[in-house]
């Protein structure tokens, strides 16, 4: 009798959480709008770390000692924290989100880990507050999906990123937003990104891109479109 219950307990705990999780999909598909500031605490958890380790997500970006690092839509700092160990002392990671109480909340959290080298900022993704060519990496840890113009964001990363620089994307599949590896993949190239490699498994992944070298035919006609 326990059994029965338990198990059914468990089956309509799944078949709830599918449900909403589809219809969340299916309205995202269509609205694009930032997961509000109350809902990304709650992606902050240690299930999450689990499956999307910072650890191993930051070292697949190859951050090193030295370098300045853009994240964008941080969230609550789940890998700002982890790219701010690898930048160390002598380097930099400005993270920026588009919604004041995100930059509050990673601000305050920073703060009280004594973290001095990220820089919080409130920007869009489509208009970045940096010079060209500034950046060794940049990074977006289920953000893209939500961003309604991703080639214009994806064109502005690249003004900001040096040419050696790379760009990391990841993707978890419990994002309602969460977009396929060859779809990432398409609205990089079609902005001038060429895949540099892939990491990850079914849960997760992260992609890595470098820019197209200027002079080719599809960076050039990039340029003109940009
Ligand atoms: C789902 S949360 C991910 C947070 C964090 N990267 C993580 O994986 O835990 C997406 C974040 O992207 C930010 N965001 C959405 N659209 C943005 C835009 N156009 N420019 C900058 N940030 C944006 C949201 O405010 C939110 O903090």
């Amino acid at each position: 009798m326990m059994l029965t219950i338990l198990f059914w307990t468990f089956a309509i705990l799944i078949f709830s959480f599918a449900l909403v999780e589809v219809i969340f999909r299916i309205i995202r598909r269509f609205i694009h709008f930032p997961i509000p500031a109350f809902v990304i605490r709650f992606i902050d958890n240690p299930v999450r770390r689990r499956i999307q380790s910072p650890v191993k997500v930051v070292d697949w970006m190859g951050i090193r000692g030295g370098m300045c690092v853009l994240e964008i839509g941080p969230g609550l700092g789940t890998f700002t924290i982890e790219a701010s160990k690898r930048v160390g002392e002598s380097g930099k990671v400005f993270a920026i989100d588009i919604q004041l109480s995100v930059i509050l909340k990673l601000s305050s959290r920073l703060l009280r880990a004594k973290i001095v080298n990220v820089m919080a900022t409130v920007a869009s993704a489509y208009e970045l507050p940096f010079s060209n060519d500034t950046f060794d990496r940049a990074f977006m840890i289920a953000v893209l999906g939500e961003i309604s113009d991703k080639k214009k964001a994806l064109l502005e990363i690249k003004r900001v990123l040096r040419d050696d620089g790379l760009l990391a994307i990841g993707e978890i599949l419990l994002d309602p937003d969460y977009p396929r590896r060859r779809t990432v993949i398409e609205w990089c190239r079609e902005a001038g990104f060429d895949l540099v490699d892939g990491y990850g498994g079914a849960l997760h992944y992260l992609l890595t891109f470098k820019k197209q070298p200027s002079g080719s035919a599809r960076a050039d006609s990039m340029q003109t479109l940009s």
